[in-house]
């Protein structure tokens, strides 16, 4: 048995057997259990309205209902292979992560197309095949990116790697594991339609940066989960946010939760009170994009409900062998 082989059995073991206490689920909840509707009426007044629950009955909402924080592989396991390409998608796969995360971009005849960068010339060989720089994705024909090595660039054992369409990127994640959308460009409309001609909503996730994106999707698939990107790098009139203003806050979690999302996705920006504001909330937390096992164990040790990473080996490891408890 080789080593990833043995490393994936072990950690399909320990997502199988891991587990913490459950929490109350609401502070609403609790002040009607157990005091009645004058303290019920109190705590509506001073407790936030709750994010909508994800359905359990469906493959995210399970995971999402489960008792333990979830491993995300960014890109697929991009510390090992190409991120957003297949081989990055099956080792992802193989260390049994609870999402395989990608990105993707419309291409000019509106196809979905699974890359990070809204140009080609850093994961592609672009600008040696046409000559230039600043090679958009949204200015080439499928065919034409079709005909890109999105591989070498990383290493030649990849040499010859395509990009994917997102549909081929999901028949392949989706057969074993669960897919993270990130939306990077392109109408919520055609992410729903297609979410929904292949039967997958709710059988994967969706978010994204672009918050309107996100209330398109609410309004065009309410029951479909989704989580809110940030923080953003710059406010609507383009002013860069301050290093206060990139800190979860309450402020940001309200405006998360307007938008339909469950999950509120951030950076390491946040703190203890931003976690327990976002469970108050409903909102579950998730955090990108995580490298380092102290770092994770961090996080942990705050609360979070996931943890995004390049590596999510590091991050199984911060979870089976950390001794503080949760929240
Ligand atoms: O999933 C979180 C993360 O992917 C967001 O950042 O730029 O890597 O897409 P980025
Ligand atoms: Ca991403």
């Amino acid at each position: 048995m080789s080593n990833i082989h043995r490393l994936a059995s072990l950690l399909r073991f320990r997502k199988q057997h891991s587990h913490r206490p459950i929490r109350p689920v609401g502070a609403v909840a609790l002040a009607f259990a157990a005091t009645g509707t004058i303290a019920m009426m109190l705590a509506m007044m001073t407790t936030p309205p709750l994010a909508q629950a994800a359905e359990t009955n469906t493959p995210v909402g399970k995971l999402l209902a489960m008792d333990r924080p979830l491993v995300i592989a960014h890109r697929g396991y991009s510390a090992l292979a190409p991120e957003n390409t297949l081989p990055s998608f099956r080792y992802a796969l193989t260390a049994a992560v609870d999402f395989v995360e990608l990105d993707y971009y419309h291409s000019r005849d509106g196809v979905p197309v699974v890359l990070h960068d809204p140009t080609l010339d850093r994961t592609t060989d672009a600008r040696k095949r046409w000559g230039g720089s600043n090679h958009l994705v949204s200015a080439k024909s499928l065919a034409e990116l079709q005909t890109l090595d999105a591989g070498a660039w990383f290493s030649s054992t990849f040499a010859g790697t395509k990009l994917l369409r997102l549909e081929e990127a999901l028949d392949f994640i989706q057969r074993e594991g669960l897919t993270l959308i990130e939306c990077k460009g392109g109408e919520a409309a055609a992410c729903v339609q297609l979410l929904r001609n292949k039967h997958l909503v709710n059988h994967v996730m969706v978010q994204s940066f672009d918050w309107d994106y996100l209330r398109e999707f609410h309004r065009l698939a309410p029951e479909q989960v989704l989580g809110a990107l940030g923080p953003p790098s710059k406010h609507a009139d383009g002013r860069k946010l301050t290093a206060a203003e990139r800190q979860l806050s309450a402020a940001w979690l309200d405006r998360a939760r307007d938008t339909g999302a469950q999950v509120i996705v951030w950076s390491s920006q946040i703190n203890k009170e931003a976690v327990i504001a976002a469970h108050e909330r409903g909102l579950k937390v998730w955090v990108y994009t995580i490298d380092d096992p102290a770092a994770a164990t961090k996080l942990l040790d705050l609360g979070v409900d996931g943890i995004i990473s390049n590596n999510p080996a590091i991050i199984w490891k911060a979870l089976a062998t950390r001794r503080s408890p949760r929240l």
